[in-house]
């Protein structure tokens, strides 16, 4: 019989759920080149908090493997996934196509002894395309509203690409300072009156300032009453957020880190909360209607917790990769530039899985992660990959080793490398 490889679990947790929990990643690569063959079963931990680096070259099948992990806990047996959830922020509108099995690798998965599946995902989009999901005929779930009294004066300032020590900058943050002292759910609109009332700024500040939230109104997220939590975190379900729009806008990537940010502010604070019910119901024995523990998942997180620089996502994330375990979410970052992401994500990372990559900084971004017993160059290993795709490395904290692996196909349908679902139209500029 083959032994089955387990990562991201320490021995006590081994000794105690054995491969209960885990998720199936791909097999163990053995051999070079020709010789190169699939052993071991490779599975790994996902009901304890972890925070995690997926990297690899553009095509390597970094969102391919990331969507394997999303499966693997939406298909848990259901004591174990109803105590999990994902979330997806999706970069690229990719991750819907889930909701179908991957019939067109029917055959490859059947050598795996796998077969096609559906997962019943849910799409969020921004309320203000759901006219354009509907002429494509791509049908979406929910949509995600946030409420823009949520914002904090620096979200703005950081959206907009201000710095808090211009003028635009400080206008914002008396403006909105002002606004949450003196009017409860303050709107876009409650904000423009005020900047055009004001008599601080100059009036070319105050032009600018209100180009810039009128345009804000054309995002399409915002709305008197924000997502549910409880919508958006569900048990054994995997929950894709489409952050793919504003193409048209040259601050997109900012657009998305102020989604990205905020709702990853209110999933701390509502898993937060759900812990503290979760630890009464331990001392009590009462049974409290609590929230699923979290796996956020985010494609092209350099963008979002960038290396140099601030963005709208930037302390949000960063809070959650130090204080994430406590309320037990696990980050699962996703970058073809880990060189470009932050050290504090590559620094608290205990599982590493590294398709192949090219750019020298690159490899040593992951290097200077390594741990002692990672003394054997990372490249020597990523040049025994045999060059096909879903092929990685697998760096493993809890066991300090590292493998070489083979990514299992997936069950559902992939769309990378599609087209998006919705043209971006402009009429939403
Ligand atoms: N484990 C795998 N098995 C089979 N095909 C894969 C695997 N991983 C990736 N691929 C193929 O490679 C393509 C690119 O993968 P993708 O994850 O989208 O790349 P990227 O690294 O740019 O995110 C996928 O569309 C798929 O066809
Ligand atoms: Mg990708």
């Amino acid at each position: 019989m083959v032994e089955n490889i387990v990562v991201g679990r320490d021995k006590d947790d081994l000794k105690k759920y054995g491969e209960k929990g885990t998720a199936f990643l791909g097999k163990h690569i053995v051999g070079k080149g020709e010789d190169a063959h699939l052993t071991n079963p490779i599975l790994m931990d996902v009901t304890r908090p972890h925070v995690m680096l997926i990297s690899g070259k553009r095509g390597a099948g970094k969102s391919y493997t990331a969507g394997i992990i999303a499966e693997e806990i939406a298909l848990l047996p259901e004591e174990i996934r109803s105590n999990l959830s994902v979330i997806m922020f999706d970069t690229m509108g990719i991750y819907w196509s889930m909701k179908n099995p991957n019939e067109r690798d029917k055959e490859i998965l059947k050598e795996w002894g796998l077969k096609p599946k559906a997962l019943s995902v849910q799409l969020f989009i921004p309320k203000g395309y759901a006219d354009e999901y509907e002429q494509a005929g791509v049908t979406y779930d929910s949509t995600f509203n946030l409420v823009c009294s949520d914002l904090a004066p620096e979200d703005w300032v950081l959206t907009f690409g201000f710095s808090f020590v211009d003028e635009h900058g400080t206008t914002i943050e008396r403006i909105i300072k002002n606004l949450k002292k003196t009017k409860k759910g303050y709107s876009i609109a409650d904000i423009i009156k005020a900047i055009e009332a004001d008599k601080r700024a100059e009036q070319r500040v105050k032009d600018a300032l209100v180009n810039r939230f009128s345009a804000a109104e054309g995002w399409g997220v915002f709305g008197s009453t924000g997502t549910k939590m409880h919508d958006l975190i569900k048990p054994g379900t995997v929950s894709v957020v489409d952050v793919s729009h504003y193409m048209q806008f040259s601050t997109a990537w900012s657009i998305r880190s102020m989604l990205v940010g905020l709702l990853s502010r209110n999933i701390y604070h509502s898993r937060s909360l759900a812990r503290k019910s979760e630890e009464l119901e331990v001392m009590t024995g009462e049974s409290r209607q609590t929230m699923p523990m979290v796996w956020i998942m985010i494609d092209e997180a350099h963008q979002f917790l960038p290396s140099t620089g601030t963005t709208a996502a930037t302390e949000p994330l960063l809070r959650l990769v130090k204080q994430g375990r406590e309320p037990g979410i696990s980050l699962l970052f996703i970058t073809q530039r880990p060189n470009k992401l932050h050290e504090d994500a590559l620094a608290q990372s205990d599982m590493i899985i590294a398709h192949r990559l090219t750019a020298e900084a690159d490899l040593t971004a992951l290097r200077g992660i390594m741990q002692t017993y990672m003394l054997d160059d990372i490249q020597e290993y990523i040049n025994t990959l045999p060059r096909k795709k879903g092929t990685a490395i697998v760096l493993d904290d809890s066991s300090e080793r590292i493998y070489t692996m083979q990514a299992r196909p997936r069950k559902t349908w992939h769309a990378g490398g599609s087209p998006t679902a919705i043209k971006e139209i402009s009429v939403l500029g």
